[in-house]
C-alpha cells in the first residue's frame, strides 16, 4: 500500500540517491542494493514518507535508473523522481530545483541512512520550525581522535568534547538552502557546510544509531541485524 503523504505538511525531503557505492564493493549503484530483500531506497523512502510532517520527497537518482526507481518507489510512497549529478552536491541541487512551491522546511537525507527513523525526521523539521536555520542530527565522538601528519606520526590529540559525528536528515529554511546551494563553490562540504560559509548559523539536536550511513560491508551486516531485531 502506497503511504499517503500529509498535504498540509511543511517540509520536503530530498533523497540523494545517485551515489554508485563504491565502497560496498562491486554491484549496482547503493540506493539499489538489497537489505533484507528490498533496496535501500525503499527502506529509507518508506521512513521518511511515515513522518507525518512530511508534504512531498524528491529523489535523486542514478541518470541511468530514473524509471526503474519510479517503478520501484511507487508502490511505497508518492514521490518525484529526478536524475543525479556526478557529485552528491550535483544531486541535492537537481532535487532542490524540482520541489513544488509550498513547504518552507527542506530537510536532505541520504539513501545511505536507510533506517533512520521517522521521529529523526520530525524533531530536525521541529528545530527548523522553531526558528532555527540549519539543523544538523548529532552524536558524540566515541573514539579517541589524533591529529597525524602525512608520515602518520601524532601531532596532538584533539578534544573529543567538542567535536560531533553529524547524520542526515540535515534541515534549512527553503530559502537558505537555496541561497547556499546558489553560492556552493565546494563540492565536498555537507548541506550545513555550505550554510556555514556563507555565516549562517547551524544547530544541533541529538541524532540516532539507527541513522548511519551505511557505506562498506560491515555496515550492510549490522543493518541487516537491526532490521531483524525491529529497526
Ligand atoms: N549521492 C548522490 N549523488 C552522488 C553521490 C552520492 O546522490 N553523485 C548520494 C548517495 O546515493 C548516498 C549519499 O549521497 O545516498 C551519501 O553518499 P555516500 O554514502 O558516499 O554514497 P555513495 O557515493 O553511493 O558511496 P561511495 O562514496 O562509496 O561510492
Ligand atoms: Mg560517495
Amino acid at each position: 500500500m502506497t503511504a499517503q503523504l500529509n498535504p498540509r505538511g511543511d517540509v520536503a525531503v530530498l533523497v540523494p540517491a545517485a551515489g554508485a557505492g563504491v565502497r560496498l564493493g562491486p554491484g549496482a549503484p547503493k540506493a539499489l542494493r538489497l537489505l533484507a530483500g528490498e533496496p535501500l531506497l525503499v527502506h529509507a523512502v518508506r521512513r521518511i514518507a511515515a513522518a507525518p510532517s512530511v508534504y512531498t520527497i524528491v529523489v535523486a537518482a542514478p541518470a541511468t535508473e530514473v524509471e526503474a526507481v519510479r517503478a520501484m518507489l511507487a508502490p511505497v510512497a508518492p514521490v518525484t523522481v529526478v536524475s543525479g549529478g556526478a557529485e552528491r552536491q550535483e544531486s541535492v541541487a537537481a532535487a532542490l530545483a524540482a520541489v513544488p512551491a509550498g513547504p518552507e522546511i527542506v530537510l536532505v537525507h541520504d539513501a545511505a541512512r536507510a533506517l533512520t527513523p521517522p521521529h529523526l525526521v520530525e524533531s530536525v523539521a521541529a528545530a527548523v520550525r522553531d526558528g532555527h536555520d540549519a539543523v544538523i542530527p548529532v552524536l558524540p565522538v566515541v573514539d579517541t581522535i589524533k591529529e597525524v601528519d602525512a608520515t602518520e606520526r601524532v601531532l596532538g590529540t584533539v578534544d573529543r568534547s567538542a567535536l560531533r559525528a553529524v547524520q542526515t536528515p540535515q534541515g534549512f529554511r527553503r530559502s537558505v538552502l537555496v541561497a547556499a546551494h546558489r553560492s556552493a563553490g565546494d563540492a565536498l562540504t555537507d548541506d550545513a557546510g555550505l550554510v556555514e560559509k556563507q555565516g549562517g548559523a547551524v544547530m544541533c539536536v541529538p541524532g540516532s544509531e539507527l541513522a548511519l550511513k551505511i557505506t562498506r560491508p560491515f555496515d550492510m551486516a549490522l543493518a541487516e541485524h537491526l532490521l531483524t531485531t525491529g529497526a
